[in-house]
C-alpha cells in the first residue's frame, strides 16, 4: 500500500469526501509515507531551502541577539532556549556552536513532530547538549522559544466565502485523480474559528487556515511563565494577508520549483501556505504574551547586527570562499528571505517596553 491507497481510503472511510486539513496531515506527516518522514528535504539536495540551511551565519546572529537579551533581561545562566520544529537541526547546532565557543553555559530543549527528524536531530546534535521535550507541560523558565518555518507546516483547512457563506474545499477522488469540491461549511468549530476573518474577506476569497497552529501557539503560551518568543516565518498580518491572497496562499514545492497543485504527488512535495501571524498574537492575548516586534527578516537580522557578525567572521581571517559564501548568504538573507519571511517577537512576563527598548537600542549602535 502506498500513500494514495491511505487517501483513498481515508476519503471512503470519511462518506467520499476529505477536509483538506487532513489531506494535508497524511501527506507531510503520515509515519511511512508523510513528506516529513521521508528526507533530505531542506537545502541543495531538497525542495526548498530555508535560512538555517543557507549558512550558519543566521544562527550566529540570532545567538547573539538572544545572548544581548537574556543579559540585559537580568536572567540567571545558563541560557535556556526552546527551538520549535527544527528540521535538520541546523539552526540549533549555530546557536550551540556559537555559545559554546564563547564557553557561555546553554540548555537547548527541541519540540519536533516527525520521528524520522528527530533521528536527523540526533545525528546533527551528537554530543550537544540538547533535550527533546513532547509536551509543553514542564517548560523552563525564563526560556527563549525561538522557531523558523514552524507554523507554515501545520495542516491547513481551504474555505471560501460566498453569497451563501462558508465553504469548504473539500478533497474528493474521481476516476483515481484528487481534486477539490466545495461543500458547505458543516464544522461548527471551524465556523466560530472563521468570524475572525469576516471584517476582510469578500466574496469568492479563499482562505487557508490552520486552527491547529493556533491551538499549538494557545497550549505553549498557557505553559509558558517567563519567555521571548521569536517566531520566523512567511506570512503576514491578517488584513494584507488576506489582500495579497485573494485566492489563498497554498503552494507546492518540489526540488526548487512550484507546482500547480497538490495532487499529483502527495508525500513527495512540500505543501503549505503563508501564516496569519495575527492568530500568534491572538493566542498571545489570552495568556498575557504580548507582541512586541514585528517586521521583515531583513530589517529583524539589520536591527540585531548581522553585518556585525560578518565583521567579526571577516576578521577570523576566513578563507577566500568562506568570506565569498557569508556575504552572498547575508545578501539572500536580508534581501530574498529579508522580504518573503517575517518575524514577530512576544514577550510574557516581560516588561514588553523594555524588550521593545532592547531592540531599538541595538539598531541605534549599529
Ligand atoms: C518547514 S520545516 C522547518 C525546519 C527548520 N526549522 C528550518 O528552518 O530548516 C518544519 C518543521 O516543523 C516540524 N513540525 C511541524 N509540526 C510540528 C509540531 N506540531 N510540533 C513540532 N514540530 C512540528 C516539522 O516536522 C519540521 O521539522
Amino acid at each position: 500500500m502506498g500513500i494514495r491507497e491511505v487517501l483513498s481510503q481515508k476519503i471512503q472511510a470519511e462518506g467520499g469526501s476529505l477536509s483538506f486539513a487532513e489531506f494535508v496531515d497524511i501527506a507531510l506527516y503520515h509515519p511511512e509515507f508523510g513528506y516529513y518522514s521521508k528526507g533530505p528535504h531542506i537545502g541543495r539536495e531538497g525542495d526548498f531551502y530555508t535560512s538555517p540551511t543557507l549558512h550558519p551565519i543566521f544562527g550566529w546572529t540570532l545567538a547573539r541577539w538572544i545572548h544581548q537579551v537574556w543579559n540585559q533581561l537580568g536572567w540567571p545562566l545558563p541560557l535556556r532556549i526552546l527551538e520549535l520544529g527544527p528540521g535538520e537541526g541546523y539552526l540549533a547546532l549555530d546557536i550551540l556552536t556559537w555559545f559554546q565557543q564563547k564557553e557561555i553555559p546553554i540548555t537547548y530543549a527541541l519540540v519536533e513532530r516527525s520521528p524520522t527528524l528527530k533521528q536527523r536531530q540526533r545525528e546533527v546534535l551528537q554530543g550537544k547538549p540538547v533535550t527533546w521535550f513532547t509536551t509543553f507541560s514542564d517548560l523552563p523558565s525564563p526560556v527563549f522559544v525561538v522557531s523558523n518555518e514552524l507554523f507554515d507546516a501545520f495542516p491547513f483547512f481551504r474555505v471560501q466565502w460566498t453569497s451563501s457563506g462558508w465553504q469548504e474545499l473539500r478533497v474528493v477522488e474521481k476516476g483515481g485523480a484528487f481534486s477539490f469540491q466545495a461543500f458547505p461549511l458543516q464544522d461548527p468549530e471551524l465556523q466560530e474559528f472563521l468570524k475572525r476573518y469576516r471584517p476582510w474577506v469578500h466574496e469568492g476569497q479563499i482562505l487557508d487556515v490552520a486552527p491547529q497552529a493556533y491551538q499549538f501557539a494557545l497550549d505553549l503560551f498557557t505553559h509558558l511563565k517567563q519567555a521571548v518568543i521569536l517566531t520566523i516565518d512567511y506570512g503576514d498580518r491578517r488584513p494584507s494577508l488576506l489582500r495579497r491572497f485573494p485566492q489563498g496562499s497554498l503552494m507546492v514545492y518540489h526540488q526548487h520549483r512550484v507546482l500547480d497543485h497538490p495532487f499529483g504527488n502527495p508525500g513527495n512535495v512540500d505543501i503549505t501556505y503563508h501564516i496569519d501571524f495575527d492568530l500568534l498574537i491572538e493566542a498571545g492575548e489570552t495568556q498575557g504574551v504580548e507582541p512586541v516586534y514585528f517586521k521583515d527578516q531583513g530589517i529583524f537580522l539589520m536591527d540585531i547586527g548581522i553585518l556585525e557578525v560578518l565583521k567579526e567572521l571577516e576578521r577570523s581571517v576566513p578563507t577566500q570562499e568562506e568570506e565569498i559564501k557569508a556575504r552572498l548568504a547575508v545578501k539572500t538573507l536580508v534581501y530574498r528571505f529579508g522580504r518573503s519571511h517575517q518575524v514577530l517577537v512576544q514577550a510574557k512576563g516581560i516588561h514588553a517596553p523594555l524588550l521593545q527598548e532592547l531592540i531599538k537600542q541595538k539598531k541605534r549602535r549599529t
